[in-house]
């Protein structure tokens, strides 16, 4: 059965993924002279963009059995174009091919996404009463969205939370100190209350594309690896971040920059398949998490301007600092708590804002470890850093459970009526 299940779970990834490494972007301008040949490629070609506009833009994906005949075919009807790389166009440094040593899940290490894939239906199938699997949505290159929902089955429906880790690439202490911590959840009696109280969704790894980019070709990747061609750039880009991409307060800005916000808010897959979790089911959703590294901070909305604050600013600061005591209690670990446009830099369209905006009640983001004094290295986490990690964000954690059962606890006193999940 376990073999099966691993093999069918392989193949199924490989047929379906997309890559386009060697894929070619074929641009040709609309003239009266190529009007024809132009209509013709439309038949059999992808185009992204076509215009019949004089002079106007028409861009096109090459699959690599077509580059060359097209060349041919357009050279041959004297019609000009462009051929431009898809792929990863701006980053030169190395990635590890940590693929080639694919062995089993290792919870004490840092997996490939498939591997992350198959512990989480391990878990399923072990902890059958606990934990249901629910895929949210797929990304560009056609990987799973995938999250878990951990808590026991209730008549009465319960005030939930959900949480995300990987949404920057390069950020690995997330997603695997995330599934550190689901497993602890899960496997230790002792978070029993916490599933019967609470529907705790997670989803250890928000941008696979992305994270498989970084484990194999460019280690410090962040964004996600759709392409598009930014109108104020004129050039076609590689990725977007995915926590600029989200539509509250979003702000363009260039594709080129690491924080590329995409073409307009909300653009984006794997925003979209989170925004349509979150907002129907924001009536249940009391808190919501997005992990990052690193700098070893508690991070509080608003994120897109300076000094603007939710209306409960006061008790998402108390509740931080309850936070910050709990992680300091599993090794000394010192994390500040501070408004993200305050404490680092603006953020506009980040998902945080956007939980906040859409009426969550408890809406935060973490930075992890490292501390704030690595420079590009704070990615780099030793795999010995997963479990204590792990450990101090669930001591976080306990905290927010405790604040949203109880005040569920006061809410159903006052007959609350309650509605049932979406998934
Ligand atoms: C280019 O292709 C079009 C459409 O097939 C054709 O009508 C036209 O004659 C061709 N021009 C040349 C110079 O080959
Ligand atoms: C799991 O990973 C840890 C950390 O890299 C390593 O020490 C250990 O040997 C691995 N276990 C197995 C069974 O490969
Ligand atoms: C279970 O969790 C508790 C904290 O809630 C901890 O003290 C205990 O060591 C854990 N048990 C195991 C077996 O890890
Ligand atoms: C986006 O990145 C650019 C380039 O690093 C920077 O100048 C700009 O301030 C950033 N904008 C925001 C809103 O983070």
């Amino acid at each position: 059965m376990r073999f099966f299940l691993i093999f069918s779970f392989c193949c199924f990834t490989v047929l379906s993924q997309r890559q386009y490494f060697d894929h070619k972007f074929l641009t040709i301008r609309t003239s009266l002279e190529n009007e024809k040949v132009l209509k013709e490629l439309a038949q059999k070609l992808d185009f992204h963009r076509f215009s019949s506009r004089l002079n106007g833009k028409n861009l096109i994906l090459l699959k690599p059995h077509e580059i060359e005949k097209t060349k041919d075919l357009l050279k041959k009807n004297g019609t000009t174009f462009e051929i431009k790389d898809v792929g990863y166009i701006k980053y030169s440094g190395k990635g590890i091919d940590y693929l080639s040593t694919r062995g089993d899940f290792n919870i004490s290490t840092y997996n490939d996404f498939d591997l992350q894939m198959e512990s989480l239906d391990s878990l399923t199938q072990k902890y059958k009463r606990k934990v249901k699997k629910i895929v949210l949505g797929e990304t560009f290159e056609k990987r799973p969205l995938v999250a878990l929902k951990l808590g026991f089955e209730s008549k009465n429906s319960k005030p939930s939370i959900f949480m995300n880790a990987g949404i920057h690439a390069r950020e690995w202490i997330t997603s695997s100190s995330i599934l550190w911590l689901i497993n602890e959840l899960l496997s230790n009696e002792s978070y029993k209350e916490f599933l019967k109280d609470l529907d705790i969704y997670i989803a250890p790894m928000w941008n696979p594309d992305g994270y498989q980019f970084s484990r194999t070709k460019e280690r410090n990747w962040r964004k996600n690896r759709r392409f598009y061609e930014d109108p104020e750039d004129e050039e076609i880009c590689v990725g977007i971040d995915l926590n600029r991409n989200y539509p509250f307060k979003w702000k363009h800005q260039k594709c080129s920059n690491e924080n590329g916000s995409g073409p307009v808010g909300g653009s984006e897959l794997e925003t979209q398949a989170l925004m349509k979790f979150l907002t129907k089911n924001k009536d249940q959703l009391k808190g919501y998490i997005d992990f990052h590294s690193f700098g070893e901070h508690i991070l509080y909305p608003f994120a897109y301007k300076k000094h603007i604050y939710p209306t409960n600013v006061e008790e998402l600061k108390l509740i931080g600092k309850k936070m910050q005591k709990a992680i300091a209690t599993v090794r000394d670990t010192e994390y500040d708590l501070i408004n993200i446009a305050d404490g680092m830099y603006p953020a506009p369209g980040s998902t945080a804002d956007y939980a906040k905006s859409i009426g969550i009640r408890y809406s935060y983001g973490f930075e992890l470890v490292p501390d704030g004094k690595h420079g590009i290295d704070g990615f780099n986490v030793p795999d010995t850093e997963i479990e204590p990690t792990g450990r101090e964000v669930l001591a976080a954690l306990r905290v927010l459970f405790e604040r949203i059962i109880r005040d569920d606890e006061k809410t159903s006193l006052n007959q609350k009526t309650r509605t049932s999940m979406h998934l």
